[in-house]
């Protein structure tokens, strides 16, 4: 019998204290209920990032976008303010502006014709003489909040949405060193789809530099992991490391990736990464439940000719960091997700972090895919599962891939530790066995 959506809900813990953390349940990931949910629930109440402000910085510059299936279109009106609407028109609900941006003093539905100005107003009805009980104003475009935060347009659906600058709370406090607007200018966009639920790369983003050594081992060449910190926030995370290079790091990173690291999550779906003049940031959408795309955005400070090649070479640089996290998160298979579970254990309980939520790695050596191991096997069904099905086993061989030779003896290693954590709980497995019985099919 299917499970109802609170009992889905109620399967985590949320008031467990950190060192018992884990990860969310698995259902949250594939079940489309809980897609649904956080639709009608997250995206369309809390403020969102839908563009830029150098879009719509003109008079009449106007960019479209769809938040959820909610198609939006942001302007910048006659009398210079900014609004946003929904982009459907009060006649017959066509989408009024077919343009991912332009300039336009007023917009013309391509269905009926109907006219509405840039500041929303119903202008003009083709043929609608003699139409009874029909007031043009207001049948104008529905508005909906917008706001701005350095080059961020911002968006809520919900009518009675508290102010943008609560929502950001001290998030502007901490980017206010980088100086953004002052600093940085906005050079290209590129759109990854991923097939996975998009929890899954924002789980990825705040692992806490945890996949970093093992997953970019360029990016890794310039980190500083020792001094890798963590600041936890009502509805932000701060990663931050010192950058250094030496003759063994990877020559295009060394050049593009100066100063401080600095990565910043923004609940739900927002990330700036920053450097000494070079940004992105990434806005991950829900596509699907097993689907999502990442925009990224470029940004640079120093825009000019002379910088093209560095730039270039810089957003190469993202490209790499982002291929490898792509393999990553496709690589959490959905098979998997379904028949045996995500596993309940997270490095939090395994990396002691203190109470005051900072902290900088200081433990073992682990394989790029140990988070995914541990996730495949951890869960007292998921071995017996893999090893009786073939499918699952090769999927498995995929995912960590001809990296094999040498993580058997780590991955054993930790995961004795492991079990030995979990003892005395619920969900101990024979982890020994259980590993050797699996590497042992797949090596
Ligand atoms: S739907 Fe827009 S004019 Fe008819
Ligand atoms: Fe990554």
């Amino acid at each position: 019998m299917e499970r109802s959506v609170d009992s889905l809900l109620s399967l985590y813990r949320p008031e467990n204290p950190l060192e018992k953390a884990s990860t969310i349940p698995s259902p949250w990931y594939f079940d489309p209920r809980i897609a649904r949910l956080e639709n009608e629930r997250v995206f369309a109440h809390t403020w969102q990032v839908a563009g830029r402000v150098d879009q719509v910085r003109e008079k009449g510059q106007y960019f479209t976008v769809e938040l959820g299936d909610e198609p939006i279109v942001v302007v910048r009106g006659e009398d210079g303010v900014l609004r946003a609407f929904y982009n459907v028109c009060r006649h017959h609900a066509a989408a009024v502006v077919t343009e991912v941006q332009g300039c336009a003093k007023q917009f013309r539905c391509p269905y009926h014709g109907w006219t509405y100005g840039n500041d929303g107003t119903l202008k003009g009805m083709v043929e609608f003489e003699g139409v009874c009980d029909f007031d043009r104003t207001k049948n104008g475009l529905v508005a909906i909040a917008v706001d701005t935060w350095e080059n961020f347009v911002f968006v809520n659906l919900d009518g009675s949405a508290g102010s943008l600058k609560d929502f950001l709370a001290n998030v502007p406090d901490l980017v206010a060193p980088l100086r953004l607007t002052e600093k940085l200018n906005f050079l290209d966009r590129r759109i990854y789809t991923l097939n996975c639920n998009w929890k899954v790369y924002v789980d990825n983003y705040l692992d806490g530099g945890y996949h970093v050594p093992h997953a970019h081992k360029g990016l890794s060449s310039v980190i500083e992991y020792t001094s890798y910190t963590i600041e936890n926030f009502d509805r932000a995370c701060l990663q931050s490391s010192p950058l250094s290079s030496d003759s063994g790091s990877e020559a295009s990173v060394a050049n593009t990736r100066l100063g401080r690291a600095f990565y910043l999550w923004l609940y739900p779906n927002f990330m700036i990464n920053a450097y000494e003049g070079v940004m992105d940031t990434n806005l991950v959408l829900p596509l699907a439940v097993d689907k999502c795309a990442v925009v990224f955005d470029y940004y640079f400070g120093d825009t000019s000719a002379a910088a093209e090649e560095r730039n270039r070479q810089s957003i190469r640089v993202s490209e790499v960091v982002q291929d490898e996290d792509m393999a990553i998160c496709d690589g959490f298979r959905k098979k998997l997700l379904e028949n045996h579970g995500l596993v309940c254990i997270k490095q939090n309980t395994i990396l002691d972090v203190p109470a005051n939520g900072t902290r900088e790695h200081d433990l073992f050596e682990v394989p790029a895919f140990f988070y995914q191991v541990i996730q495949v096997v951890f869960v007292r069904d998921a071995y017996h599962a893999l090893l009786d099905d073939r499918s699952v086993v090769e999927n498995f061989r995929d995912v960590v891939g001809s990296r094999a030779e040498n993580f058997y003896a780590t991955v054993i290693g930790l995961l004795v530790r492991l079990g030995a954590k979990e003892r005395g709980q619920e969900r101990v497995v024979n982890v020994d066995d259980a590993l050797r019985k699996i590497f042992d099919e797949l090596w």
